[in-house]
């Protein structure tokens, strides 16, 4: 069974739009239209567990309305979405809180991470905002903090828990980040353009990061416009005016480790050079 399928995935946005310059008297109803846009126009797509896929496109091709109805944050004007086996379109406000909460992590650009607040508490948090079911116990305290730990140790910064944001740099806010996505053992991680603010050490870092982490099982969808980037993943689609034109497997896939130390190399080698020039 596919963790995610989407079936036919449309959607518009409507918007007023008003015509000439807005004057005293244009209260006036023949004046605005009703524009829409046809943001996806029947999206088929579907994601077992354990991919790793890129979603890529031209700005303006519903990259952002794709992640937002995979997230949860949105639902569609047709078509079906089912998450690990729940029918999303159909389900209550409760239902698709609750998948958000436990089915996705999600990872953003910028961090998003509370500035006065631990790198551990920070990925303590989803399981104090965790919605459980019925008959489900909440966790201690101590429990989260366990929690919180192991997924700090799966990113490689349990050394850093006590730290603040300010403290870290944005790769090891990142993997914070990542570690908060983390710990409700969703169903899938969703990354929207998750090295975006990262230079290319820490972008090749992250990169690696995710690699292992779906080589141990763990699923991504990542949206990024960088095509050097989705090399790194496993199958990259493509959208373009709402629709998904292209779905290819990544036959030779790069190894963000193995780029990373020949970077580190290169790197090396130019501050050699430099020191010698003097
Ligand atoms: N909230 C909105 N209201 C109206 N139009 C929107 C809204 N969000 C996106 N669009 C339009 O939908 C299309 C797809 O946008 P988007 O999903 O943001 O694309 P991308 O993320 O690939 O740049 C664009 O034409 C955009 O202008
Ligand atoms: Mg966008």
């Amino acid at each position: 069974m596919p963790v995610i399928e989407l079936r036919g995935i449309k959607r518009e946005y409507r918007m007023e739009s008003r015509q000439g310059k807005k004057s005293k008297d244009e209260a006036n109803a023949e004046s605005s239209q009703e524009v829409v846009v046809r943001a996806l126009r029947g999206v088929d797509f579907s994601a077992e567990a354990g991919e790793f896929v890129s979603v890529m496109g031209p700005s303006g091709s519903g990259k952002s309305t794709l992640m937002n109805i995979l997230g949860c944050l949105d639902k569609p004007s047709g078509g079906t979405y089912t998450l690990d086996g729940i029918e999303t379109s159909t389900s209550d406000s409760d239902t698709f809180a609750y998948i958000r909460n436990r089915k996705i992590g999600f990872v953003f650009q910028s961090f998003n991470l509370l500035a006065r607040t631990t790198a551990l508490e920070n990925v303590e948090l989803p399981l104090f905002y965790r919605r459980r079911e019925k008959n489900e116990q909440p966790h201690g305290a101590r429990d989260r903090k366990d929690r919180a730990m192991a997924a700090l140790r799966e990113v490689g910064l349990e050394a850093r828990m006590d730290h603040f944001p300010s403290q870290l740099s944005g790769g090891q806010q990142q993997r914070v980040a990542i570690a908060r996505a983390m710990v409700n053992d969703p169903a899938f991680i969703l990354a929207d353009e998750p090295t975006g603010n990262l230079d290319t050490g820490m972008t090749l870092e992250i990169m690696g990061l995710f690699q292992e982490l779906n080589r141990q099982g763990k699923t991504i969808i990542m949206v990024t416009h960088e095509p050097e980037l989705a090399v790194y993943t496993r199958r990259i689609i493509t959208l373009r005016d709402g629709e998904l034109v292209s779905d290819k497997r990544v036959d030779e896939r790069r190894s963000a480790p193995d780029d990373l130390a020949q970077w580190n190399r290169d790197h090396a080698l130019l501050a050699d050079s430099a020191a010698g020039a003097m």
